[in-house]
């Protein structure tokens, strides 16, 4: 896992100029002086792949080897590390990967998808390699995650990881918040801006934060990064105006990531209390909190995406392979690992819940509900209805004691048949992650 002392240069290859590969060359060539001071050695940019080789990235790339084919890099006799900013789970970024890590060459990568999916494997294949697999950039970009749990907190038993690890997401539910537009205009804001794709599935659907999440859990709890042993929920469902209700109610609502130690993480729309930490991170920042012994807790913001962001986390990265504190993959030998069975059949503790129904405003609706939720013992600790509209829909939100989420599910599928209840109802756990830990 130690590079060879001998060598005066770390020559790297960057496979994909888009904007974070491009700002990685940038800086390697721009900054040359200044991170040899941190590497101890040169780091030189030998090789480079991309598909337009005439675009204006504003960076001489004359001198530079160029290869049309990725996956070639990993033939460079003359290349340490293959820096993979391709992405995707599959295809050339896992090809070449592969191909780099057998054939004995560090890897640096920014690809959630690819380490969440594969992550056993190829770390498997860097440790038989006796090289690095360094993937700081795929969790939370500018945010020093992987990090923070590998090296800074190594001493600790973690006791809980819970973050907001998309900035799109967690862009679109502010801007509903505070301007009270649905998601599809928020959504268009996103794209407008940049932040999200134009098939923005991946973001909001939870998936994109349920990679980071699954890279996260199994650092810090010791198993398998398994992709398959993350519940995933995401934000489409959310309407506008459970924001204001939400917010009366003291809460704000969020996408979270949540990790414990026997338990299936989770990527889940949620209420927070509005005074918590991650209730405070609005925009497009990220935001992880790690909860241990004995640090405490410790929260972590910062920008998730973007060229600067993320490259920061690849230049650490590759310091790191040039002083030799590279280290496991996953922060310890992959047999050492757990499989993730047993989180695939914990079940989560009870918490509390935020209900929204649609019910005809008459008498004796309260009833008729309570009934079915004392029947699944769903305990009611808080009820809002505001405006009258006698004989037509009106939204009655309530807010529920500590609950199994199979009962409330169950009671919710019963009232939803209900003549007087006009449309689906909305449920969202209220976390409160300050507290117990
Ligand atoms: N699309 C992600 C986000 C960044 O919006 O946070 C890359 O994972």
């Amino acid at each position: 896992m130690i590079m060879s002392n001998a060598k005066s240069s770390l020559k790297i290859a960057i496979a994909g100029l888009g904007v974070v590969g491009a700002e990685v060359a940038r800086q390697v060539i721009n900054r040359s002086d200044q991170l040899c001071l941190a590497a101890g050695v040169k780091i030189q940019l030998a090789a480079v792949s991309a598909r337009n080789r005439s675009m204006d990235r504003g960076i001489n790339l004359d001198d530079i080897d160029w290869h049309d084919d990725a996956a070639k890099l990993a033939e460079c006799d003359e290349v340490d590390v293959i820096v993979e900013m391709i992405g995707g789970s599959e295809g050339v970024a896992l090809e070449l990967v592969r191909a780099a890590l057998a054939s004995g060459k560090h890897v640096v990568t920014a690809n959630k998808a690819m380490i969440a999916h594969h992550g056993l494997e190829l770390a498997q294949l860097a440790e038989t390699n006796r090289v690095n697999l360094l993937f700081e950039a795929a969790v939370a970009g500018g945010i020093p995650a992987v990090k923070t749990l590998r090296e800074g907190l190594s001493g600790n038993d973690i006791t809980r990881v819970a973050g907001i690890l998309n900035g799109t997401c967690n862009f679109i539910l502010s801007t509903m918040e505070t301007t009270g537009c649905d998601f599809d205009e928020a959504l268009a804001d996103a794209q407008r801006l940049g932040y999200a794709e134009a098939e923005p599935s991946f973001d909001v659907d939870g998936i994109d934060a349920a990679h980071k999440l699954t890279i996260l859990a199994a650092i810090a709890f010791g198993h398998q990064p398994d992709f398959n042993a993350v519940s995933i929920q995401g934000i489409r469902d959310v309407s506008s105006v459970d924001f204001a209700y939400a917010n009366q109610l003291g809460f704000r609502i969020k996408l979270v990531g949540v990790a414990e130690p026997g338990l299936m993480p989770r990527m889940q729309t949620c209420l927070l209390p509005l005074g918590s930490q991650l209730a405070k991170v609005n925009g497009v920042l990220n935001a992880v909190e790690f909860h241990g012994e004995p640090v405490g807790s410790i929260l972590a913001v910062g920008p998730g995406a973007g060229g600067g962001a993320t490259s920061s986390a690849v230049l650490s990265d590759l310091i790191d392979i040039a002083v030799g504190r590279g280290g496991f993959p996953f922060g310890q030998p992959i047999n050492t690992l757990l499989d993730t069975s047993a989180i695939k059949n914990g079940a989560w503790p009870d918490n509390p819940f935020y209900v929204r129904l649609m019910v005809v405003d008459q008498p004796g609706v309260l009833a008729t509900l309570t009934g079915i939720l004392n029947k699944y013992a769903i305990s009611v600790e808080g009820l809002l209805q505001q405006g009258r509209a006698p004989g037509n829909a009106v939204a009655l939100v309530m807010t529920t004691h500590e609950a199994a989420e199979i009962n409330l599910n169950r009671a919710l599928n019963e009232i939803e048949n209900l003549a007087i209840v006009r449309a689906k109802p909305v449920a969202m756990p209220i976390l409160n992650l300050d507290l117990n830990k």
